[in-house]
């Protein structure tokens, strides 16, 4: 008997594994035929990918809503690349470090292709709303909250989310919510130097008798200390241009502009836990042309009025977006996040890795101090490795930055544009690594030209 279960062990154990394997394998195909074959969906993946599948010589991307040349759709060349499949090299063109167009993220969702493309049906949500009668998605805004306990930037429980088209929209949303309706005096808007444009050209643009912007925070604080007024502040952090953690001046109102608060660009040092704060999925994943922001609010007031405004102006975001949004996120949480922002972070670091060194050689040129910190999400004390590297012009003659680099054949945004000084220039470092190349490029020239003239002189 003891000789006989000895000799069956064996063989039995692999029948049984046999069995359990054919059983599996029927019962996947099984599923797979019980699925309808695909029709409608087939024509448009095959487009999807036949734009996808050309390769513009790496210098460029084609979609299906670009330009089309004798019925085919061509390439659209990332700049200084040209010729219809962007393999034409302009060595003498200027490079536009000028925009914050995020194409930085672009590899990252070609390699995860299947997992963040959409299909969207000729009748996908069509009505105004969804089905329990608001305009947000309910999946959506999960995620979203999932999103932030994960990458631990922000509080998000007992809050109220709001979308908006773009952050853009949700910038000025906040504004207004804040301002005093009813006073005989506007609300005064300040954000402290250097400070994104935006909240300037909104505030102005609208000519509100609610709400006027009134520059600096410093400098508003200084010349209205006595003065009990209503001010609306808004804090960027981290900045941008200069990727500061920035803090209140005034205090009180405060509008917290999170645009660049993920672990790409600085570490996270805890969760931000202010009464409103706005982040965007622009700088998160990249897609700007999606055109989708968010704000967590904290007072029902203050949400109510948020979404009236948004009510108002656009009944919502649309629902194509949110789909869109939806499956991006999906793939940002996967694996605890470790895939997607193992991949934004080093992208960013290496960047940043690769042009100090030229500034370190440079004594006409000085960039943005960086101190480490303890990121609580990547679990190491590490540099912020901002969005833009915010450069000055440190001699005497040369205050206008911007034409000093436009003479070195690099495009920057001048600090004026910032309400800073011209001695200063932004320069993007989130383009296409086409992009990125040509600036590092551009800019060891320019500072090995500025030895070469100290040792001539
Ligand atoms: C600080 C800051 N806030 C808001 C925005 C607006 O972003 P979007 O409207 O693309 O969400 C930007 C864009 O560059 C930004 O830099």
């Amino acid at each position: 008997m003891e000789i006989m279960k000895k000799y069956c062990y064996g063989p039995c154990l692999l029948i049984s594994i046999s069995i359990n394997i054919l059983l599996s394998i029927n019962l996947f195909v099984g599923k797979i035929s019980e699925r309808p074959a695909l029709s409608w969906s087939v024509k448009a993946a095959a487009e999807a990918e036949m734009v996808a599948a050309m390769s513009c010589s790496g210098h460029g991307r084609a979609f299906l809503d670009g330009p089309i040349y004798e019925g085919e759709p061509i390439c659209e060349c990332y700049g200084c690349y040209g010729g219809l499949d962007c393999s034409e090299f302009n060595p003498g063109c200027a490079v536009d470090a000028d925009s914050g167009d995020p194409i930085f993220m672009e590899p990252f969702w070609m390699q995860n292709a299947a997992n963040s493309a959409v299909v969207i049906s000729g009748w996908h949500r069509m009505s105004y709303r969804y089905s329990d009668n608001t305009v947000m998605s309910t999946e959506l805004e999960k995620y979203i909250r999932k999103l932030h306990a994960l990458v631990g930037n922000a509080i998000t429980e007992g809050r109220y989310l709001v979308f908006g088209v773009g952050s853009a929209q949700l910038l000025n949303a906040a504004v207004y919510a804040l301002s005093s309706q009813n006073s005989s005096s506007p609300s005064n808007v300040v954000a402290s130097v250097p400070y994104f444009s935006l909240y300037q050209d909104q505030t102005v643009l609208l000519n509100s008798k609610n709400f006027q912007f009134e520059g600096d925070s410093t400098l508003w604080k200084l010349n209205n200390s006595t003065n009990n007024m209503d001010v609306i502040e808004f804090v960027t952090s981290p900045n941008n241009p200069d990727g500061e953690l920035k803090e209140p001046i005034i205090g009180g109102k405060t509008i917290y502009d999170h645009a660049y608060l993920w672990p790409h660009f600085t570490p996270i040092t805890g969760p931000s836990d202010h009464d409103f704060m706005i982040f965007t999925l622009s700088k998160l994943t990249g897609h700007a042309g999606v055109r989708f922001g968010w704000a967590v609010i904290k007072d029902k007031d203050v949400y109510d009025k948020v979404m009236n405004y948004i009510h108002l102006f656009d009944f919502g975001v649309s629902k194509d977006t949110q789909l869109r949004v939806l499956k991006l996120l999906k793939v940002v949480v996967e694996s605890d996040g470790k895939p997607f922002f193992d991949f934004s972070y080093n992208m960013m670091k290496d960047r940043w890795d690769r042009l100090t060194p030229v500034f370190s050689k440079s004594t006409r040129f000085s960039i943005q101090q960086r101190h480490p910190m303890q990121c609580n999400f990547l679990n190491e004390t590490r540099l912020a490795s901002p969005a833009y590297i915010w450069v000055k012009c440190q001699r005497e003659e040369e205050d206008d930055c911007g034409v000093v680099l436009n003479a070195g054949n690099v495009i920057g945004r001048s600090g004026s544009s910032f309400g800073a000084k011209d001695r200063y220039v932004r320069l993007s470092l989130i383009k296409s690594q086409d992009e990125f190349e040509l600036l590092l490029q551009r800019l060891t020239e320019l500072v090995s030209l500025e030895n070469r003239s100290v040792y001539t002189v």
